[in-house]
């Protein structure tokens, strides 16, 4: 591990907004604020939003500023990436931000039933080999629905067709009201009601849009469509997969060359 990282991780065992339970430790201890987020840690009532894979957190942090009557929690296995949204909270002093450091797969047994109002995934990995890894699988969803209220929002923020076009087949299958959607948010008006229907979205929603990811510029700066929709996810009927094979994104091996060219920024 780089010197860096190093002095990173050992910087953020002292920050106060960031929790730290990767499987190895929740695996054998439980997280005792599950349920109790708001009192003991935001010390008010307001909402909680997640982003989940945050990174380095551009939209936990950007919302956390426009929005400071909600909390927001960033999730990431990566330290080294939470690392600088959390440091920025604390700098800016945002007493409305916090990161977790621990896999998705685990993630209820963070949060208690209906603690969390809505979810974003910007930019998630498509993982187009092993649907169960996919963050809109029914796996995930799933998990989701033990803790998100009944009807909650699920954000998709995403450059990937493959992972889009799964989600809508997903949100399809199982009728999920969705919200808003469009395929290319920056060069088109976002539709509702599954793009049947073209309509404007208000200032707040696109300045919420605006905010870019450390990855959402990649993709943008290769002249990618940012796709993004928005659905709510009810809290009872059986979840299914959509059976159908979806066309992969021939630009990811592109991706893995870039990817290792970008690791030592990050
Ligand atoms: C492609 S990056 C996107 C990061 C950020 N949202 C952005 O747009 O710049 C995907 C992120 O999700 C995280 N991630 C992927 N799968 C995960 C999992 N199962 N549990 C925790 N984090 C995960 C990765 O560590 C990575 O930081």
């Amino acid at each position: 591990m780089s010197k860096g990282k190093l002095q990173k991780f050992a910087e953020m065992e002292t920050f106060s907004n960031v929790f730290q339970y990767p499987y190895s430790v929740i695996s054998q201890v439980p997280f005792e604020m599950k349920g109790h987020w708001r009192e003991q840690y935001f010390h008010n009532d307001n909402p909680i939003i997640l982003e989940l894979g945050c990174g380095k957190g551009e939209y936990t942090v950007g919302l956390a500023k426009a929005y400071p009557n909600i909390n927001f929690i960033g999730v990431d296995i990566k330290g080294a990436r939470i690392y600088t949204g959390a440091k920025q909270a604390l700098e800016e002093k945002l007493p409305n931000v916090a990161f977790l450091r621990t896999s998705i797969e685990v993630i209820d047994r963070f949060f208690f039933e209906n603690e969390v109002q809505e979810i974003w995934l910007t930019f998630s990995d498509p993982q187009m080999k092993n649907v169960h890894k996919r963050l809109t699988s029914t796996f995930f969803l799933n998990r989701y629905r033990k803790f998100l209220v009944n009807n909650g929002i699920v954000h998709l923020k995403t450059d990937s067709n493959f992972l889009f076009t799964y989600t809508t087949l997903m949100v399809e299958k199982n009728n999920l009201p969705v919200l808003y959607r469009t395929e290319d948010l920056y060069g088109n008006e976002l539709s509702v009601d599954g793009g049947k229907q073209e309509t404007m979205v208000d200032e707040e929603t696109r300045e919420i849009l605006g905010i870019h990811t450390y990855y959402e510029n990649q993709w943008i700066e290769r002249g990618l469509n940012i796709k993004y929709m928005k659905f709510n996810l009810p809290a009872t009927g059986t979840l299914v997969e959509p059976d159908v094979e979806i066309e992969l994104d021939d630009y990811r091996s592109y991706r893995r060359t870039k990817r290792s060219g970008l690791s030592t920024s990050k």
